[in-house]
């Protein structure tokens, strides 16, 4: 294989990347820029997240992914780091005691800008435009002013980047989320449900258990395990000038990492294995998430997968499944099986989000809570069938009380609702119930499965 560098990318092709900027030379220099700033991450962190997923990849820890679809300029507010980052945490409770496993916490976080579109070009009207592209390349008003790639919106990502992933960490060590303090919004959650009586015995189980921890002594205060939590970024790897820019040699190991994300993923369009996006990351030592749809050839993944980890080293692959509700139990057998077959160490884990995008209401792109939950469904018994470990899940959600998915028992999204409050920049995501509730139900297949598999 070629020798790689950071840049040996710009020599494959590239799809989704725009090649459209008026002023290539601003573009050059604000790379250039960009490779002068501090990382947002240390390459210490993603090796330990690598260790994290080493441990789920042997089937002792569950892996929970989630975020935004594309984070944007205008939804940049300190509540929204703080909501999201809150129902990442209060998930991460009753899944950890569901599945008596640790949790790895991975948000699609401060750095998820850029997105692959279908088209190039959006027609409005009668005036065709170059589609959106996410915030860190264009505007989303439909004005040719704001479609224009802008170099100077890569500064603002990364600024925002910075500023997020401050906040979390002040968050997930200052004492904001101490497990007493996630449970106490757990029981708030469970207390106005209309599963109530369902979460309610879930909920009481850990508050004994956590009141019992803390007549011994162990409490947030006296035990840092209690009162912090280790929590990693990611985002996809799609816009690589930027990623190029945040890729350093890591003093301690002599190898690159990116440092814009602990994780970064290859989505479904980008995965060529000839092209630009998989040259990069095979490059770099971050963990590395690639998306598997229902277009992927069982061959073509052991090749991915080869290029990607050639070592064979559980915890650098996370092979996120993503065939929708209805293609999962026919699509991601052969995927799962031929992985098995050829002894390759991935973490599997399921998006159960981006094969269920419907139209609904007045056109709105939306998503059913109940194809969501029924690919899960299908993914863990697909990967138990076939002798692997179903190790995590991958949602777009948010904190906000938005309504952009269908479903959920408490205040349940009708049809009729989706515009009173439908916010997202791109996909439609779960809101705080919608995405807590999913956290109880699969809590509660994980402890029937432990039960089963004790008799
Ligand atoms: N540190 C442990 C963990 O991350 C326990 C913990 C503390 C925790 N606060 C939490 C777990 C909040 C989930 C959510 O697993
Ligand atoms: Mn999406």
């Amino acid at each position: 294989m070629m020798s790689w560098s950071p840049g040996s990318w710009r020599e494959k092709p590239a799809k989704h990347i725009p090649s459209d900027y008026p002023d290539p030379a601003g573009l050059a220099q604000t790379e250039a820029a960009l490779s002068t700033y501090p990382p947002l991450v240390f390459a210490g962190e993603a090796r330990r997240l690598r260790d994290s997923l080493a441990q789920v990849a042997r089937g002792e820890a569950f892996l929970l992914q989630g975020g935004d679809c594309a984070e944007s300029f205008k939804e940049f507010h300190p509540n929204n780091i703080r909501d999201t980052f809150r129902v990442l945490l209060q998930m991460a409770v009753v899944m950890t005691f569901g599945a008596a496993m640790p949790v790895i916490k991975v948000g699609r976080i401060a750095g998820q800008f850029a997105k692959p579109r279908s088209s190039p070009t959006e027609t409005k009207d009668g005036q065709t435009l170059p589609s959106y592209r996410g915030d860190n390349i264009n505007g989303m008003e439909f004005s040719a002013d704001a479609r224009m790639p802008d170099p100077t919106r890569l500064l603002q990502a990364y600024g925002q980047a910075a500023a997020t992933l401050n906040l979390i960490r002040a968050f997930a060590t200052g004492g904001y989320a101490d497990l007493a303090n996630v449970h106490r919004w757990n029981l708030e959650f469970v207390s106005d449900s209309p599963q109530d009586h369902q979460y309610r015995a879930f909920a009481d189980k850990i508050s004994e258990a956590i009141t019992f921890m803390k007549a011994c002594g162990v409490d947030g205060r006296s035990v840092r395990a209690i009162g912090e939590v280790d929590f990693y970024t990611s985002h996809e790897a799609l816009l690589l000038g930027y990623e190029q820019a945040m890729t350093r040699i890591d003093s301690t190991s002599d190898k690159w990492y990116d440092t814009s994300a602990h994780m970064l993923w290859i989505g479904d369009r980008t995965r060529q294995p000839d092209g630009a996006h998989v040259e990069f990351c095979r490059g770099v030592e971050n963990p590395i998430g690639l998306k598997c749809g229902p277009t992927l050839e069982p061959d073509e993944l052991i090749r991915l997968v080869d290029i990607l980890n050639p070592a064979n080293d559980a915890g650098r692959i996370v092979l996120i499944a993503r065939f929708g509700a209805e293609n999962a139990a026919a699509g991601l057998p052969p995927l799962v099986k031929k992985v098995q077959a050829e002894g390759r160490n991935v973490v599997w884990s399921c998006d159960p989000m981006h094969g269920n995008t419907i139209k609904a209401g007045d056109g709105f792109k939306t998503r059913r809570v109940d194809a969501i939950l029924s690919e899960v469904g299908t993914f863990f018994d697909v990967c138990l069938a076939e002798g692997a470990y179903p190790g995590g899940v991958h949602f777009e959600m948010t904190g906000q009380n938005v309504t952009e998915c269908l479903g959920g028992s408490k205040e349940e999204v009708l049809e009729a609702d989706l515009s009173s409050r439908y916010h997202t920049h791109c996909d439609p995501r779960l809101n705080a119930n919608q995405a807590l509730e999913l956290a109880f139900i699969l809590a509660d297949r994980f402890k029937e499965r432990r039960a089963a598999a004790a008799v």
